[in-house]
């Protein structure tokens, strides 16, 4: 159940396993095929995600938030990021010599909150603005933060690290449509694509872009230079495959999170997002006080084969891959209440309880086994 995990299908896995030691760049002969293999993946991107430009060679949604922050500001901008304690990606912008300037949140709306953040931008004008999260519960309001950044030339760049599985099949913002200017993220979260990165738009900045993570650099190498093949061809696959099963996917990760947080608050399981029905993506949020707090929870759940984080984010994405659904929600939602009441109770779970949440636990494993991916 961890947010930022997925599971490949059998295609993906293979595809991933070839082509490990050739290089990419037209330098080196033989190459062909994989300059073809990284445009047609380029052309399922641009389709998938209704774009016309995407690049697809950074190793990971880090290189890509990195990628944009050096291609698109320069030392002393001003760049806006949802604080660490709002679920804002922890980009170290002290050590690129960048200004952070925090986004500010309301933690009840488990959002930002909007109007304070149109006076920030009035005021401190960002040149870079990185909306999305790492916590990441409901759509964020890019209609109206790209309208005022672009008033003063400013850059939306949307961190979907996260949600890109449900841009993807369409049961997320769709925040390139709603004015971002870029869309970038992780391939391997709630998307369930190998490991890596990809920067999607429709041609803002591309030469920019290009030439710090590009295919091949115009000039001078920035940050990729050899192209993973086997990555990217895999990213294919995965693309391919989505088109098939994405959007009932990504639909029924949506209704299993509710699913999971409805039997968790039931059971009075504190959860952040309550007031707007506690989520719309593949995560659900328990409230805790600090990650201290939050890892010592996930141990206890850990020891009962339940797999979470310090930041006790419950993860639908790749149990929903693995074929589960409400039903088995519900199971689920009420093994990690029971473990977890115990705890605060600071009971000792019965023998016959223990026995029975052991017993659900094993079925569900057997259930995901049987999965056809
Ligand atoms: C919002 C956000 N952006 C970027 C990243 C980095 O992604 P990756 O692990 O692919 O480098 C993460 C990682 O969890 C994230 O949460």
């Amino acid at each position: 159940m961890v947010v930022s995990e997925n599971v490949l299908s059998p295609s993906v896995k293979e595809t991933l396993s070839l082509q490990h030691s050739r290089y990419h760049a037209s330098f080196y002969g033989g190459t062909k095929i994989f300059q073809k293999i990284y445009s047609q993946t380029q052309e399922l991107a641009n389709k998938i995600f209704h774009c016309s430009h995407s690049i697809i060679s950074p190793l990971s949604g880090n290189m890509a938030v990195l990628a944009v922050i050096l291609a698109l500001t320069k030392p002393d901008d001003k760049i806006a990021i949802l604080p660490l304690s709002a679920g804002g990606y922890p980009i170290n912008l002290e050590f690129l010599y960048r200004k952070r300037v925090n986004i500010p949140f309301n933690l009840d709306e488990y959002n930002i909150d909007l109007s304070t953040m149109l006076e920030i931008i009035a005021q401190e004008k960002p040149e870079l603005i990185f909306l999305g999260s790492s916590l990441f519960l409901f759509s964020h309001p890019v209609q109206p933060i790209a309208k005022a950044v672009h008033e003063y030339g400013g850059i939306v760049a949307y961190d979907g690290s996260h949600v890109l599985g449900l841009i993807a099949g369409e049961q997320f913002q769709d925040p390139l449509k709603e004015g971002a200017d870029l869309l970038l993220g992780s391939t391997h979260k709630s998307f369930p694509g190998p490991q890596g990165g990809v920067i999607l738009s429709n041609g803002f900045y591309e030469r920019e872009l290009e030439e710090v993570i590009g295919a091949e650099p115009l000039e001078g190498i920035v940050l990729v230079d050899n192209i993973h093949n086997s990555r990217v061809a895999a990213l294919g696959v995965a693309f391919e495959e989505f088109q098939h099963f994405g959007r009932n996917y990504a639909r029924q990760v949506v209704i299993n999170s509710k699913t999971l947080a409805q039997t968790l608050d039931s059971n009075t399981i504190p959860l952040h997002g309550k007031s707007n029905g506690f989520t719309e993506s593949h995560q659900v949020i328990m409230k805790v006080q600090d990650f201290d707090e939050g890892a010592k929870l996930r141990d206890v759940l850990l020891d009962h084969r339940i797999v979470t984080d310090a930041a006790m984010r419950f993860g639908t994405a790749e149990l929903t891959r693995l074929g589960l659904r409400e039903e088995e929600m519900r199971i689920i939602g009420d093994c990690i209440s029971q473990i977890l009441r115990g705890l605060f109770k600071s009971q000792k779970l019965e023998p016959n309880v223990l026995k029975t949440i052991n017993d659900k636990i094993d079925s569900l494993i057997n259930l995901t086994q049987n999965a056809k991916l």
